[in-house]
């Protein structure tokens, strides 16, 4: 007889998502089985059940991407995993899997290629592990998407420059500001301002208010005044992009410069001289995109996670509910979110 969890399934385009018991996978070479404890929300989870965007190819379908729980099962031939019972968070995605529902998060059993599960330090809740994968690895690929290697870290030149981190006070744009800090760069970002002390408290040297009409010329006169170079920035929210160019063409002179862009890049978005806007995005080719993960989670953020200088970030928002609770959490993100992930527990 096979053994059954209970899922909440995105039955067609549109939604909503619905609850069923669907069949507990066993893991195949390379993958893992997590039992979930707790799943965190991306603005991914509402497109893909609202418009199915990103694509899904068929359904029922099973979306979600962040998940912390306990190592439940290990498939033949993973070297990588931690031990069955150990603590997990992990990205689970059907995206990366051809629409395979057994590896969407929004249920309580899901499959897991072992190069994107690490251990949750004990110190570090289910809810507040879960708000970490997704967040953390896309500010990650932002930097080696411009060109920065992880391997850069603690270069002590980068101090003399700075990057800019346009949407500091979101899921990615808090991570963003942790690993440039944690590169050695000089930080800058922009939130509201009931958000820039926290912000400082990631790593932040300076936050401005992205409301303020002059806000590029802050930023302008913030960099000249300290001396730093600005060549390098972080887009993480719709709309950032024209000021953050405005601001590098006061500050790079005749030099080039690189922007990774984390929102999907419209056709006709502004354009400078000399500057590489790159969609940030892990590598397509999935040789590449699983060693680039591998490196992201058992590199960077495991060790990070492990010394306390990469912490859970922005604190979680936790909705009731659990699978039964995710439509309307859903809706709560899409209606807007400041300086919070939202988290169900199951
Ligand atoms: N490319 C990828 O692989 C990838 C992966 C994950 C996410 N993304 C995309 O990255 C973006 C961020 O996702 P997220 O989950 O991190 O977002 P989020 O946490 O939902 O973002 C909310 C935050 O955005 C800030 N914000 C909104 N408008 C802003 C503006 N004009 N300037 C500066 N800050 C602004 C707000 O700051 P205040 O509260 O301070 O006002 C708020 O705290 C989304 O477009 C998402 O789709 C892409």
């Amino acid at each position: 007889m096979s053994v059954t969890h209970l899922a909440a399934i995105l039955p067609r385009e549109g939604g909503p998502l619905a609850l069923a018991n669907r069949t507990t996978p066993d893991p195949g070479p390379n993958d893992v089985l997590i039992e979930v404890k707790a799943i965190a929300l991306n603005p991914i989870d509402y497109h893909q059940r609202d418009r199915g965007f990103p694509p899904i190819p068929s359904y029922p379908a099973v979306i979600g991407c962040d998940v912390s729980g306990i190592l439940a099962k290990v498939g033949p031939g993973v070297t990588t995993a931690p031990a069955i019972g150990t603590r997990v968070i992990a990205v689970a995605t059907s995206y990366y899997h051809n629409g395979s529902p057994d590896y969407g998060a929004f249920q309580e059993k899901v499959l897991v290629p072992a190069e994107v599960v690490i251990p949750l330090p004990d110190d570090i809740t289910f809810e507040d592990g879960a708000v970490i994968p997704i967040a953390a690895v896309t500010a990650m690929t932002a930097w080696t998407s411009i060109g920065i290697p992880l391997s850069a870290r603690f270069n002590p030149h980068h101090k003399e420059q700075a990057v800019l981190v346009w949407g500091g006070a979101s899921s990615v744009g808090s991570f963003s500001i942790q690993t440039a800090r944690m590169l050695g760069y000089r930080v800058y970002a922009t939130a509201s301002p009931r958000n820039h002390e926290y912000l400082k408290t990631l790593g932040a040297d300076a936050v401005f208010d992205y409301k303020s009409n002059d806000v590029v010329s802050q930023i302008v006169e913030a960099i000249k005044a300290d001396g730093v170079q600005l060549r390098t920035a972080h887009c993480v929210v719709d709309g950032g992009l024209q000021p953050t160019l405005e601001i590098l063409k006061a500050t790079k002179g005749n030099a080039s410069a690189k922007v990774a862009h984390s929102p999907v890049l419209p056709p006709d978005h502004p354009t400078l001289d000399d500057t590489e806007i790159v969609f940030n995005y892990p590598p397509l080719d999935e040789v590449e995109r699983k060693k680039h993960m591998f490196e992201c989670f058992h590199g960077w953020l495991s060790d990070g996670l492990r010394s306390g200088s990469l912490v859970p970030s922005p604190p979680a928002q936790i909705e009731k509910g659990g699978l039964g609770g995710l439509n309307e959490a859903l809706d709560k993100l899409r209606a807007g979110v400041s300086r919070t992930k939202i988290v169900v527990r199951l």
